[in-house]
């Protein structure tokens, strides 16, 4: 079977497309990594070249090592993965300590994965072992509304997840666990990567103060859906705090203790306050 027919790679295709739809990829803003299962490696085997240089991840990632993952490029555009999938992504293949990877297919042109692999591969480590192997995205994106909330909310993970909880009542039911907020730091930058591996231990989603957002999940579908609840939630917020930056009324924590009982959700005390 070819690459781009496989679904595993339809569905990457997909999910970028979707998301420059939404605005949040500006020129080569964002970057998108799905861990490939074993199946979906042997169906495109015959087409993959194992004769490439390896390089260095920049981390050390042994709790995914000899795995394979799909990655956008290094300077690519969401824009073009839709009409050029072979130059503006790629597949990689870690080595058997997980410190370094060599691609195996596209990225064509003398392409690389994005600068945030080490991100991503911290992320997709963190991941793997706290869900049991079921999660497989790792979504980063720069979402306007939720960067624009980074300059005016105090950077406090309760404060993020109780007023974005506030403006849907679906956000405590997608994201019970509440959102983890990290500091300004130099995208691309291991430092970046530990931090946001450390908030991935608990969260799903992750907010890069400045920046932008980054949301781990099972599938395409769900990841993208986590992104797109958070930065509508936002939207919502900045349209109140445009307005009057007083809310008049809202659902209160007791309206979210009564929701996460019929829901059957566990929602932490501290974003109740
Ligand atoms: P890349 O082009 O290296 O993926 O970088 C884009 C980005 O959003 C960095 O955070
Ligand atoms: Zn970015």
């Amino acid at each position: 079977m070819s690459v781009t027919e496989s679904k595993a790679v339809k569905g990457f295709i997909t999910m970028a497309n979707d998301g420059w739809e939404q605005g949040w990829h500006e020129r080569n803003g964002g970057n998108l990594s799905y861990r490939m299962k074993d199946e979906e490696v042997k169906e495109i085997a015959n087409e993959l070249d194992h004769s490439t240089e390896w390089h260095p991840i920049g981390a050390s990632v042994p709790g995914v090592a000899g795995e394979y993952f799909i990655f956008t490029g290094t300077g690519r555009y969401f824009q073009n993965v839709i009409k050029n999938p072979e130059e503006s992504i790629g597949i990689i293949k870690l080595d058997d300590k997980g410190e370094n990877y060599q691609i195996v297919w596209g990225l064509t042109g003398g392409g690389r994965p994005t600068s945030e692999i080490p991100s991503h591969l911290m992320s997709h480590e963190t991941k793997k072992a706290v869900s049991g192997g079921t999660h497989r995205v790792i979504y980063h994106a720069h979402p306007a509304n939720t960067i624009a909330l980074t300059f005016v909310l105090p950077l406090k993970d309760e404060i993020f997840t109780r007023e974005i909880w506030e403006m849907m009542p679906e956000c405590s039911v997608v994201f019970p666990e509440g959102i983890g907020v990290a500091e300004w730091m130099v995208p691309g930058s291991h430092e970046l990567a530990v931090r946001t591996g450390e908030l991935l231990k608990t969260y799903n989603v992750a907010i890069w103060a400045h920046h932008g957002m980054l949301c781990s999940g099972e599938d395409f579908d769900s990841t993208f859906g986590l992104m797109h609840t958070v930065e509508k939630a936002a939207t919502i917020l900045v349209k109140v705090m445009s307005m009057t930056g007083i809310k008049r009324q809202t659902i209160t924590s007791d309206n979210m203790r009564a929701l996460a009982k019929d829901f059957k959700l566990s929602l932490d005390e501290k974003f109740l306050y």
